[in-house]
C-alpha cells in the first residue's frame, strides 16, 4: 500500500492530534504517501484532501482538538455518501484510511470496509463508551479536567457548606462520571447505567448532614436528566438549598495527558501497520497496556460494560 490518508470525525478529543502525527510519520517511516481529510466524512465527500509532509504534523502532539476539524455527516450514513468519498479517495490514487472517532464514526468506516475500501479505526472520545479497547483516546483528559473542577467547586462548597450538582458529559456510559466521582470524592455519582432514586440521594444527604456533614458534590452524568432537575429534586424532598454547575464543552478540550499522548502515538502507529499487513474492518484499541485489534462487528456487538465494583466502591468510600 502506498498511499493512506486519516480523517477525524464526531466529537473530538484531547490526543486525537497525537495520533494524526504517528499516522502521518509512521506511514512516511514506511515510504507511503499520507493525506489528511480535513473536516470528517463531509470533508472527505467534498475532496477535501491534503498531502501531509512531516513537518505538517509538528508542534501538535500537545495540542487539544484536531488539527483536521471534525464534524457529524448525515449524508455518509447512506450508500450515496459512502460511493462519493470511496470515488474521491481513489480519484487520489489512496487505497487505505484511517478513521479517528467514536461508534458512529466507526459505522460509517465499516461500511466503507464492506465496499471494498480497507479502512481501520481509531477510538477517539472523551466518553469511554467502545467495546474493546479499555480506554479511548481523551478519556483521560477528559476526566482529569473534569477532576479540575470537582477540586475547585468543592473548595467553595465547603466554605459555604453547600451542596452542588455537577453536570458531566456521557450521554449513554457515566465512565467520566464515575472515574472523576471516584477519585474525586463526590458524595453520590448518578450514572445511566445504574438506576439510582432520587429519594436515595437526598436520603444519603441528610444521613451525612446528622453526622455533621455540610457540604456535598452530586456528580450526574448528562445522559440520565439535567443537573437542574435533581436539584430541583432536592429541594422539593428534602428542603436542602444546591448549586448547579454544568460542565459542558470545557471536557472536550485542553492540552491531552501524558496518558492520551502515548495511547494516541501507539494506535496511530499500529493502525498504519495493520493497513500495510492489508488489514481492514478493524479497530485498534488497547487492553492491559497491550496494543490489540479487533473486528468493528465485535466492536458493535459487545456490551461495553461499566465496572460496578468501581461503582459500589465509590458508594462505600463516600460516607
Ligand atoms: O461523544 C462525545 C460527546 O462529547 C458526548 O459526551 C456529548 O454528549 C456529545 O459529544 C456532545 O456533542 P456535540 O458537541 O455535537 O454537542
Amino acid at each position: 500500500m502506498q498511499k493512506i490518508a486519516v480523517l477525524t470525525s464526531g466529537g473530538d478529543a484531547p490526543g486525537m492530534n497525537a495520533a494524526v502525527r504517528a499516522v502521518v510519520r509512521r506511514g512516511i517511516s514506511y515510504g507511503m504517501e499520507v493525506y489528511g481529510i480535513y473536516h470528517g466524512y463531509e470533508g472527505l465527500m467534498q475532496g477535501q484532501i491534503t498531502l501531509m509532509d512531516a513537518g505538517s504534523v509538528g508542534d501538535i502532539i500537545q495540542r487539544g482538538g484536531t488539527i483536521l476539524h471534525s464534524s457529524r455527516s448525515e449524508e455518509f450514513k447512506t450508500d450515496a455518501g459512502q460511493q462519493k468519498g470511496i470515488a474521491e479517495l481513489r480519484r487520489k490514487g489512496i487505497e487505505g484510511l484511517v478513521v479517528i472517532g467514536g461508534d458512529g464514526s466507526f459505522r460509517g468506516a465499516q461500511k466503507l470496509s464492506d465496499k471494498g475500501f480497507s479502512t481501520i479505526g481509531i477510538p477517539g472520545t472523551i466518553d469511554n463508551d467502545i467495546s474493546g479497547t479499555e480506554m479511548t483516546l481523551g478519556f483521560d483528559t477528559a476526566v482529569n479536567t473534569v477532576l479540575e473542577a470537582i477540586d475547585k467547586i468543592r473548595d467553595t462548597a465547603t466554605s459555604h457548606e453547600r451542596i452542588f450538582v455537577v453536570e458531566v458529559m456521557g450521554r449513554h456510559c457515566g465512565d467520566i462520571a464515575l472515574w472523576a466521582g471516584l477519585s474525586g470524592g463526590a458524595e453520590s455519582i448518578l450514572i445511566p447505567e445504574v438506576n439510582v432514586e432520587i429519594n436515595d440521594v437526598t436520603h444519603r444527604l441528610l444521613e451525612g448532614n446528622k453526622r455533621g456533614k455540610k457540604h456535598s458534590i452530586i456528580i450526574v452524568a448528562e445522559g440520565v436528566c439535567p443537573a437542574s432537575e435533581i436539584a430541583q429534586r432536592i429541594k422539593e424532598e428534602a428542603g436542602l438549598d444546591t448549586r448547579v454547575t454544568v460542565l459542558g464543552h470545557v471536557q472536550r478540550g485542553g492540552s491531552p495527558s501524558a496518558f492520551d499522548r502515548m495511547l494516541g502515538s501507539r494506535l496511530g502507529a499500529k493502525a498504519v501497520d495493520l493497513l500495510r499487513e492489508g488489514q481492514s474492518g478493524k479497530m485498534v484499541g488497547i487492553q492491559r497496556n497491550r496494543i490489540t485489534e479487533v473486528d468493528f462487528a465485535d466492536v458493535f456487538t459487545i456490551e461495553n460494560d461499566i465496572d460496578l465494583d468501581m461503582y459500589e466502591l465509590s458508594k462505600t468510600l463516600s460516607i
